[in-house]
C-alpha cells in the first residue's frame, strides 16, 4: 500500500517507536492521527511534526477503552475523510510472573491486548468495505518466547502474535486486499522501561516494590543498549509498502530463539535466554 495521501492512525504516537514511525510516515506523504494517553508529550509531538510540514492531529485517549479508540477512528474520518492504516502500537511493560498482583497483569493485558483488539474492531469494518488498508500490531521478541521477569508482558505479546496470525488467515480466506503485520522488535531505545509513568495511581505502590525496581533496572539497561526507534520505523514502513507479515528488526535473535524453541519441543535442546543478543539488529 502506498502511503502518499493515505491516512495513518498510530496509537502510542507521542513517544518511542510510535513517534519515530509518525516521522517516517509523514516523510512518505501520509496524513497522521496520533493517539496517546499522555497529553503533554502528544501536544509536543504534534507541534514538532507540523513544523516539518506534516499533516497531523493528536487525540488523547486510552487504548484499553473501546470508546477512546472509536474516537480515534472518528477523528481520522472527520479530519481527512478516510483511514487506511492503523498501527496498534501503544504498550506498557511491568512485572515478573512471580509476585505481580493481578491488577497489574490486568493493566498490562488491557493496554497491550485490549488496545490491539479495540484497534482491529474500530478500523477493520472500514478497511474491509473499501478493500484497502493495513493493520500493524506491535508484539515483541517477548511474543516469540518466554523471558524471565516479564510474565505479564510475554502473555500480552504472545496474544498479539496469535491475534495477528489469525487475522492474516481470516483476510486470506476472504481474499481481501487488506494487509496485516506483526512487529516483533528486540530492545529499542525508548521510554518503555518507564511504563509505570502511565500506571493507574492505585497500583503505584507496586511499582516501588524491590522486585519491581530490580526488574525495572535490568529492563532499563537492556532498553538503553537497544536500537534506535528510527530503524523500527523504517522496517514498519517497508512492511506496509510490501505487505509483509513479520517485521523482525532483530532477525538473528527472533529466528534464533524460535529455532531453539523447536529444538526444546523436540527434546533435543534446552531453552536458552540471551538478552544481549536481543539488543542487536
Ligand atoms: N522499546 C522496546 O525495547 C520494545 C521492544 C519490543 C516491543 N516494544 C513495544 O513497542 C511499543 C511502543 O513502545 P515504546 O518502546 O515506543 O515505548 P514508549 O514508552 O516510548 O512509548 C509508548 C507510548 O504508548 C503510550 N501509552 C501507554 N499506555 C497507553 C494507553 N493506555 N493508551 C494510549 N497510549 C498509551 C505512552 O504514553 C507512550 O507514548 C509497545 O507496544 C512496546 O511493548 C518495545
Amino acid at each position: 500500500m502506498e502511503l502518499q495521501g493515505r491516512t495513518a492512525v498510530i496509537t502510542g504516537g507521542a513517544s518511542g517507536i510510535g513517534l519515530a514511525t509518525a516521522y517516517k510516515f509523514a516523510a512518505l506523504g501520509a496524513n497522521l492521527v496520533l493517539g496517546d494517553i499522555e497529553s503533554g508529550p502528544l501536544d509536543t509531538a504534534v507541534a514538532q511534526l507540523r513544523d516539518t510540514g506534516a499533516k497531523v492531529i493528536g487525540v488523547v485517549g486510552d487504548v484499553a477503552i473501546e470508546e477512546d479508540v472509536l474516537a480515534l477512528r472518528d477523528a481520522a474520518l472527520d479530519e481527512y475523510g478516510a483511514a487506511h492504516l492503523v498501527f496498534n502500537n501503544a504498550g506498557v511493560g511491568a512485572g515478573p510472573t512471580i509476585g505481580t498482583p493481578k491488577k497489574v497483569w490486568d493493566w498490562v493485558m488491557g493496554v497491550n491486548v485490549d488496545g490491539v483488539i479495540n484497534g482491529i474492531n474500530a478500523f477493520m469494518p472500514l478497511f474491509l468495505e473499501q478493500n484497502e488498508g493495513h493493520v500493524v500490531n506491535t508484539a515483541s521478541l517477548a511474543g516469540l518466547g518466554g523471558v524471565p521477569g516479564m510474565g505479564a508482558y510475554c502473555a500480552s505479546k504472545f496474544a498479539v502474535v496469535g491475534i495477528s496470525e489469525s487475522l492474516f488467515h481470516e483476510l486470506a480466506m476472504r481474499e481481501s486486499a487488506v494487509g496485516v503485520s506483526a512487529l516483533c522488535p528486540g530492545f529499542v531505545k525508548t521510554r518503555i522501561h518507564e511504563s509505570t509513568r502511565n500506571m493507574p495511581s492505585a497500583m503505584k505502590s507496586y511499582s516501588e516494590s524491590p522486585d519491581a525496581q530490580l526488574m525495572g533496572d535490568l529492563g532499563s539497561q537492556a532498553v538503553q543498549a537497544g536500537i534506535d526507534p528510527s530503524i523500527v520505523a523504517d522496517a514498519v514502513a517497508d512492511a506496509v509498502l510490501t505487505n509483509t507479515f513479520w517485521i523482525l528488526t532483530h532477525p538473528r535473535a527472533a529466528i534464533g530463539m524460535t529455532k531453539n524453541r523447536v529444538e526444546w519441543m523436540k527434546g533435543v535442546g534446552g531453552s536458552i535466554i540471551n538478552l544481549e543478543e536481543a539488543t542487536k539488529p
